[in-house]
């Protein structure tokens, strides 16, 4: 399964089953502590935002996290309900130009219950209407309240796309092939256009590449090198060190929610199926799991989680010796994608400055997850301590400026803030100035990330 696939594609570390016995119970928190900063990016701030200077803005690439979602794992011994998804999923339109009466019927998508829960599999699965992994009708709001802030600075303050949603849409969308992606593409686009701002024969494409050569998250099924370096990584003494430490604790986790901990290796990691699960329980809103002998999660276990999961990201993808291999060969292929579009959105411009017309090309849009994130950010070299688990909507803004001499440049922000980068090669400053960074320089550092010959290169000894 998708899902599962994408999530284990970090390194061979998760737990083979994650379905136990169902001896947990829960217990409803008794305490609260601020879930906003995990559990949903700040909106963009349009009061806070700058144009750059003498400049004019010619293309914005947005690439975000998905909003607020179920658990991508189904743990059976976690007796949570997941009633949180009461809007329809996508809504299926056809809208390929068949004329009445041979146009298709409009659907709307939904998840069903067993009729009989008892007669069929229904012990195998949460009460509710969310499948795992699935936007929560929470994560749609989230989506949509970005989009209402997008609009707020490239509409109502730049002017820089159209107040109307047209016709002819200038906009590229570029999903995962998950439902969660989709579903939040769907909802920003209608916070950027709510209702009275979209004309009725407005159809925005959503593209996404098929699964088997999906590059928005760690394909290892199409490059299995990618599995071999992370393998390299695991067993690098830091890697191990960091297991080690955090076994006592690990095991103690997975035992509350109910996971058969026996036989866990000291060299494996449970980390990314304990943060998903027990994240999410927070930010979900739901009580948290506790086990026969009356042991809970609580709030320290949930930021060990995150911090584990965290360090696993930044050391796989940045921090590591192998890092920068991963990174070209897991991320490389979208980091040329993301730079294509920017570089033909650019000869678009030089071609229609001549002629003095704006461009057609203004804005795509790219709905992902929390690890194309991470890698984006990491192949950047951020200097973040937290590129690991960046928040439910959060935006990284690839924003392309012409100053009056012609010459573009490049600033990327994540939501409100310019993102800062290392120094490299022994340099003693960043590798450049993210709130304007000559396209030149920008297109030649991420070029050294992208190689040539994938196949070669997915298969090289
Ligand atoms: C409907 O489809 C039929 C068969 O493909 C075609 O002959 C007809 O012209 C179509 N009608 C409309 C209104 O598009
Ligand atoms: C837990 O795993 C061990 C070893 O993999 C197995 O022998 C045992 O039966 C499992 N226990 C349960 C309750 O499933
Ligand atoms: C959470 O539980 C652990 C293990 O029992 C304990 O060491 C820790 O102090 C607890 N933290 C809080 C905030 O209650
Ligand atoms: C990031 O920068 C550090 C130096 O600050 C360097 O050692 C590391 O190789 C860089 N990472 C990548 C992925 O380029
Ligand atoms: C959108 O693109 C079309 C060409 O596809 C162009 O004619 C139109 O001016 C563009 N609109 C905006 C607002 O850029």
């Amino acid at each position: 399964m998708l899902v599962a696939n994408f999530l284990q594609a970090y390194i061979a570390v998760i737990s083979a089953t994650v379905i136990a016995n169902p001896i947990a119970s829960l217990e409803t928190r008794d305490f609260k502590i601020d879930t906003s900063k995990y559990c949903s990016a700040p909106l963009l701030d349009s009061s806070k935002y700058l144009p750059v200077k003498d400049s004019e803005l010619v293309f914005v690439q947005a690439l975000f996290r998905h909003g607020a979602r179920t658990p991508a794992f189904y743990i059976n011994s976690i007796k949570n309900d997941y009633f949180d998804c009461s809007n329809p999923l996508n809504v299926i339109t056809d809208v390929d130009g068949a004329s009445p009466p041979n146009a298709s019927v409009s659907m709307k998508q939904t998840i069903i219950s067993p009729v009989n829960a008892k007669k069929s599999f229904g012990y195998g699965y949460w009460k509710g209407n969310c499948v795992t992994g699935q936007l929560t009708d929470l994560g749609k709001a989230q989506a949509k309240s970005s989009g209402s802030s997008f609009r707020k600075i490239y509409v109502d303050k730049l002017g820089y796309i159209n107040d109307k949603l047209q016709s002819n849409v200038n906009i590229s969308v570029r999903t995962t092939n998950i439902w969660r992606t989709k579903d939040t593409a769907m909802e920003f686009v209608s916070g950027v256009y709510p209702k009275d701002k979209r004309s009725s024969d407005a159809v925005i494409t959503m593209g996404q590449l098929p699964q088997e050569i999906e590059n928005m998250y760690d394909n290892t099924a199409i490059c299995p090198k990618i599995s071999e370096i992370a393998a390299k990584i695991t067993k690098t003494a830091q890697y191990q060190d960091y297991l080690k430490k955090r076994y006592t604790d690990m095991i103690r986790i997975a035992g509350i929610i109910g996971l058969n901990t026996t036989d866990v290796p000291t060299t494996k990691s449970l980390w990314l199926t304990l943060f998903d699960s027990i994240f999410n329980a927070k930010c979900t809103d739901k009580p948290y799991a506790c086990n026969s002998k009356g042991q809970c999660i609580n709030d320290s276990d949930i930021e060990l989680a995150r911090d584990s999961y965290n360090f696993e990201q930044n050391y796989m993808r940045r921090d590591s010796i192998y890092a920068k291999e991963y990174t070209k060969l897991s991320t490389g292929p979208l980091l040329n994608d993301l730079l294509q579009d920017i570089k033909s959105a650019i000869d678009e411009d030089k071609l229609l400055s001549a002629s003095s017309k704006s461009s057609a090309k203004r804005l795509s849009i790219f709905s992902a997850h929390d690890a194309t994130i991470s890698a984006v950010l990491s192949a950047l070299n951020s200097t973040s301590s937290n590129i690991g688990t960046p928040p439910f909507m959060t935006m990284v803004l690839f924003e392309i400026w012409k100053s009056k001499s012609g010459e573009y440049s490049v600033r990327i922000m994540q939501d409100n803030d310019v993102v800062k980068v290392n120094a490299i090669d022994g340099e003693a400053k960043p590798w450049c100035n993210m709130n304007s960074c000559k396209f030149e320089d920008y297109s030649k550092y991420v070029s050294k990330f992208v190689y040539d010959d994938y196949e070669k290169e997915c298969y090289s000894k």
